[in-house]
């Protein structure tokens, strides 16, 4: 095996989070190097969500990465809530003193974030196996990991785990040290991309008897489109007819004759769930974004969490290397919770207004039916939901 080297952070997982915490790093003279265990072109090829809040947009200038954001995303200062086949727009920006968000995919935000960290020079390890956090509860960490059929070891200040909901990291802790909180939805997202253009110009939230749909979209050219499903369904059975026809179903009568359809370039179902592990810190090992949370997709909350996470935590490491102050590592784990939870609190809410739950009865479906009603006529009630659309401020 070679020598140990020293680098001050290793960063376990090469998604969003992982480049992101890389990038503002490095901008700020920390160096660092990412593990991940799949290629760039297996993370390049998972199709996620694509709507950015300012915090995240403004981390993306921070690290150099905006470049093509501000080119081609699509600034949106609205959205519309379909339900009893009448379309509502939310006034994000009217609502919100002037805030909007930005359409643009995450597959976007991390081939940038893989641009420019290659353009610097900057070392990812893809396809490293077996990477193990070890000692994190010690001064001097270590990860190991294989690469090239050999063992290698890294000693560290801090491991960074952006390692996603199935990675190592949340893993390697011991039980007793670590609370899980979890919610598992009855029913999961058939998503479809296309090459044809969109609908409507903003994004459609869709409440039917049938169930939830949303109309999205990642240019002008290209659209993103889901419908609510049983959890029991298979992708294969969905053929791209299908898809269509029940999407149209879903729809009010003036988007369903405006809708262009189209072969499908991927299609895809999800689970839907709620969790969050805390804390977020064990000793010199931060989790960060989904590793340490996941969002049902509702609120488009999962990727502009993982920004926030990682906004925290390259002050903190900064603080911690500039200042000489262990301030930032040590609030990190309370600063992100108290932001994740009010997400995952918006995420829920919008999931539970806007899908249908048949097994808990008429009661329930009469109840979202009035919110629903309160939500578009009550200007508190849309402040409340543009708000924590748009995004809360980062403390
Ligand atoms: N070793 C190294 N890398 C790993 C390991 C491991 N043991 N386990 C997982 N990884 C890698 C995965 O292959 C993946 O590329 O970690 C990365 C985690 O990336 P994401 O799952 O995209 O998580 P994150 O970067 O936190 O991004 C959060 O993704 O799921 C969406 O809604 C979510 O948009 C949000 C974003
Ligand atoms: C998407 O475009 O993939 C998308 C947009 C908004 C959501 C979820 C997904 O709430």
């Amino acid at each position: 095996m070679p020598a140990p080297r020293h680098i001050p952070v290793v960063i376990i997982g090469a998604g969003p989070s992982g480049l992101l915490l890389g990038q503002l790093l490095y901008k700020a003279g920390i160096d660092n190097i990412i593990l991940e265990r799949k290629s760039a072109d297996y993370v390049l090829s998972r199709i996620r969500a694509g709507v950015l809040e300012q915090v995240t947009m403004d981390l993306l200038h921070e690290a150099g990465a905006a470049e093509h954001m501000d080119r081609d995303g699509l600034p949106h200062h609205g959205i519309e809530l379909l339900f009893e086949g009448k379309r509502h727009r939310i006034d994000l920006h009217g609502l919100t003193g002037g805030k909007s968000v930005m359409v643009y995919g995450q597959t976007e935000v991390t081939r940038d974030l893989m641009r420019v960290r290659a353009a610097e020079g900057l070392t990812t390890v893809y396809e490293a196996a077996n990477v193990q956090p070890l000692e994190f509860d010690s001064e001097q960490p270590t990860v190991r990991y294989e690469h090239d059929g050999q063992v290698h070891e890294i000693r560290c200040d801090f491991i960074a785990g952006c390692d996603g909901f199935h990675g190592v990291c949340r893993a390697s802790i011991p039980e007793d040290r670590i609370r899980h909180f979890e919610k598992v939805y009855p029913f999961g997202w058939l998503g479809l991309m296309s090459d044809t253009p969109p609908v409507s110009d903003e994004l459609i939230y869709v409440n039917s008897p049938r169930g939830f749909a949303l109309c999205s979209q990642r240019s002008h050219t290209r659209s993103r489109y889901y419908l609510q499903v049983p959890l029991t369904d298979k992708v294969e059975a969905w053929s791209d007819d299908a898809f269509w026809e029940e999407l149209k179903r879903r729809l009010d009568p003036e988007a369903r004759a405006r809708l262009v359809t189209g072969p499908s370039i991927e299609k895809s179902i999800a689970p839907l769930r709620s969790y969050v592990a805390e804390p977020m810190r064990f000793g010199r090992m931060f989790l960060a974004g989904d590793a340490a949370h996941i969002v049902p997709p509702t609120g488009a909350k999962g990727l502009n969490l993982a920004a926030s996470d990682v906004g925290f935590l390259s002050r903190a490491f900064i603080d911690y290397y500039k200042n000489k102050s262990a301030h930032g590592i040590d609030h990190y784990s309370e600063q992100c919770l108290h932001r994740v939870w009010k997400a995952e609190r918006f995420s829920w809410w919008m999931t539970s207004l806007m899908h249908n739950f048949p097994e808990e009865g008429a009661f329930h479906t009469k109840v979202q039916e009035a919110e629903l009603d309160y939500v578009v006529n009550s200007r508190a009630a849309s402040t409340s939901l543009a708000e924590n659309y748009v995004g809360l401020p980062m403390r």
